[in-house]
């Protein structure tokens, strides 16, 4: 195996073996139980989770219970500086034609040490979370989005955080995408960004390596208040749309992105100042020019 996927498949490990839960054993697909299993208990959490709920949750909501819907968007502080991006109507990118990109994707972990543009980094947020139409209450508020990726009634329960290595324009740093404003947030920065991202990604270097890490941070109860017991499986296929489009919009204008599973989850929460109950990282790619198809 190669090492990094060692890594990978290590840290996949344990992180399936940190599950706490009462249950059963799990028989094999054979029938028999594996003294082997590396840890039964998560294996039967993970396969309920992935099955989803026998029941009928439907009366089981806070949206049945009359309760407001959450914000669509994290809340900031009004006097935050915002970075505007430009719309991606006005850059002429990612022309390549879509079965060209499919058929060119790969998991690319080698890129240069070119920075991306700032129109790039715009394209690529658009194409992952861009908000195409936002409806409105009678006092204004945005109560619901239509975006460039699928979200289980409409509730979009991600927040993109960037970690900026290199795109011009951008000081080095984590930012969080504004996708009501298709702007950016800066959220602040640490010592060796590029470090500390590696290290929360269990040594995967080329995490350090890229131009712009993205991190999808789920604010679970965006969907939970409508879909009670079943958002989770729901946020975890969403996250899916989201990267598979990242993939895609990446190859289209010349870089590379590889989705990553493989991350510790306190050190990822803790550099991006989550606090992992109400939000927290679920999955996260990062993104480089790359040369000739690595
Ligand atoms: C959910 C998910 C998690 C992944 N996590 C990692 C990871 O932590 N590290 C890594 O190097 N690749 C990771 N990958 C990339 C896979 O290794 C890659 O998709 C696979 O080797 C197939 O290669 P391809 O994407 O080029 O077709 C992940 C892919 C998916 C879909």
């Amino acid at each position: 195996m190669r090492p990094r996927f060692h890594r990978f498949a290590t840290a996949l490990l344990a992180a399936a073996c940190m599950a706490t839960v009462s249950c059963d054993r799990v028989p094999r697909a054979g029938g028999t139980d594996a003294p082997d299993d590396p840890d039964p208990c998560a294996i039967a959490a993970g396969r309920a989770f992935l099955k989803g709920y026998a029941g009928d949750w439907r009366q089981d909501t806070d949206q049945k219970r009359g309760q407001p819907p959450p914000p669509v968007q994290k809340p900031y502080p009004p006097d935050a500086a915002i970075i505007e991006l430009a719309h991606p109507d006005a850059l002429n990118l990612g022309r390549l034609p879509l079965a060209d990109a499919i058929n060119r994707r790969r998991s690319r972990r080698e890129y240069t040490a070119e920075p991306l543009t700032r129109g790039e980094l715009s394209f690529l947020l658009w194409c992952t979370q861009g908000v195409e139409r936002t409806v409105k209450n009678a006092r204004g508020r945005a109560i619901q989005t239509y975006r460039t990726v699928p979200s289980g009634g409409a509730r979009h329960p991600f927040e993109t955080y960037l970690l900026v290595h290199r795109v011009a324009g951008l000081e080095p740093g984590i930012y969080r995408y504004l996708a009501l404003e298709h702007a950016l947030l800066s959220v602040g920065t640490v010592p060796d960004l590029p470090e500390a991202a590696t290290r929360a990604c269990y040594g995967q270097a080329f995490v350090g390596e890229a131009a712009v890490v993205f991190v999808w941070a789920a604010v679970p109860y965006r969907t939970e208040w409508r879909y009670g017991c079943i958002a989770h499986r729901m946020i975890a296929m969403e996250a899916g749309h989201i990267c598979q489009n990242l993939y895609l919009a990446a190859e289209a204008i010349g870089a590379g992105a590889c989705a990553v599973l493989g991350y510790d989850q306190r050190s990822l929460d803790g550099l991006l100042g989550l606090d992992g109950r109400n939000e927290f990282a679920v999955y996260l790619a990062p993104v480089g020019r790359v040369g000739e198809r690595n």
